[in-house]
């Protein structure tokens, strides 16, 4: 693979930044970490690298998932994929801060250490000391070979081709899906019913067509972004599956146009944000069609009586946003991967206006291999 990596993938093909060309690689990407994997006859997954037999699977009560930066956002959304298909207690953590708080290391806990570069300092030291405490830890890794995945015990490899940019986008959104494809793997070998696997499949198999469908909406994000450049601060709200989403909005949003961004659980508006609502402080709202779509509302709600403006990102136009991208539906755990993706366009035409130099943005650097 690393071979091939080298020969037409640094190539910018017509795109103005590798950030771009990244963003419109992720329908092929996401397919190639889908390819080979689905087994239908049994509604799962084959993911043989995990070095994880039925036993394994079975005997493991709890998962921490370990990474910095973007892919601690993926982590979260893998966290609550697992929670919600295996039924596994599982909750994500900066892998900066896990190393440095002398935490309990239980061997009934799978530890998964996720990164794009699998070179990350901070992630590959708490898988050493995780290791040297006899803990067994995966990686869900994009560089092949890298220290990381030599490093675990087992895993994954997101198969999302070189990524260039400092900020990450397809990896960010192929490593959302091999959490699915664990999640899955894991609900199976558990309760998970062949009936939930199969629409998991099902949901998994449309996302390359409806991410090509989304990045078609880009001239409108364009004009969105255009819109909202000359913002101070920007707020992201969403509410458990819509939340990490927010997170890494923000994050994406502030790394590549150096605006300052927030993110807050929309149900948390109250206890504080709610003070810094108006005109000049628009909101970002993630808002899936799922069980919380009226919560959502009432907190747009919120803002809108305080003259906030609203940009929401949902699956039906929302009437008390003042604008509203809406991206395909997909089966509800599975949402928050497509829902990431308007919101990579929309950090990157913002930063395009502000004539930002996107794929190498001040102080950041792509892969931290010093602490
Ligand atoms: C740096 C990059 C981020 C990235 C993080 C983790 O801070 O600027 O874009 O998310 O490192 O990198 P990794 O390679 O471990 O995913």
């Amino acid at each position: 693979t690393t071979v091939e990596w080298e020969a037409a993938s640094y190539d910018m093909g017509g795109h103005d930044t590798y950030m771009h060309k990244e963003i419109h690689e992720q329908a092929e990407a996401v397919d190639r970490v889908l390819r080979g994997r689905i087994d239908d006859r049994f509604s799962t997954v084959h993911l043989g690298g995990l070095n994880l037999d039925a036993r394994d699977a079975r005997a493991v009560r709890r998962v921490k998932i370990l990474g910095c930066g973007t892919s601690y956002h993926a982590g979260q959304i893998g966290a609550q994929m697992i929670e919600e298909l295996a039924r596994i207690p599982a909750d994500a953590e900066p892998a900066s801060e896990f190393r440095y708080r002398n935490a309990v290391v239980d061997p009934d806990t799978l530890y998964i250490a996720v990164s794009q570069s699998g070179e990350t300092y901070d992630v590959l030291a708490a898988v050493q000391e995780l290791k040297r405490k006899g803990a067994r830890v995966l990686g869900i890794v994009n560089v092949v070979g890298s220290a990381i995945a030599r490093e675990a015990d087992g895993g994954m490899y997101v198969h999302a081709g070189p990524e260039v940019c400092v900020v990450s986008t397809k990896c960010f959104t192929n490593t959302c899906v091999a959490f699915a494809l664990l999640a899955l793997h894991l609900g199976r070998t558990r309760d998970l019913s062949v009936r939930d696997g199969k629409r998991i499949i099902e949901g998994l198999r449309k996302l390359p067509r409806q991410i090509s469908e989304m990045l078609e909406q880009e001239e409108d994000v364009k004009q969105l972004a255009a819109q909202y450049a000359d913002a101070r601060s920007m707020l992201f709200i969403g509410r458990v599956r819509g939340y990490p989403v927010a997170r890494e909005a923000s994050l994406k949003l502030k790394e590549v146009s150096y605006i300052h961004a927030e993110a807050y659980p929309a149900s948390e508006l109250k206890h504080g944000p709610l003070a810094l609502i108006e005109p000049a402080l628009p909101t970002v709202a993630i808002v899936p069609d799922d069980d919380l779509l009226e919560k959502n509302r009432a907190a747009m709600e919120e803002i809108k009586a305080r003259s906030g403006q609203i940009l929401a990102v949902a699956h039906q136009e929302q009437e008390k946003a003042d604008h509203t991208i809406v991206v395909p539906k997909n089966e509800d755990e599975l949402d928050p991967i497509l829902m990431g993706i308007p919101l990579q366009l929309l950090a990157y035409h913002t930063a395009l206006a502000l004539g930002r130099d996107i794929d190498k943005p001040r102080n950041l650097a792509k892969s931290v291999t010093v602490e």
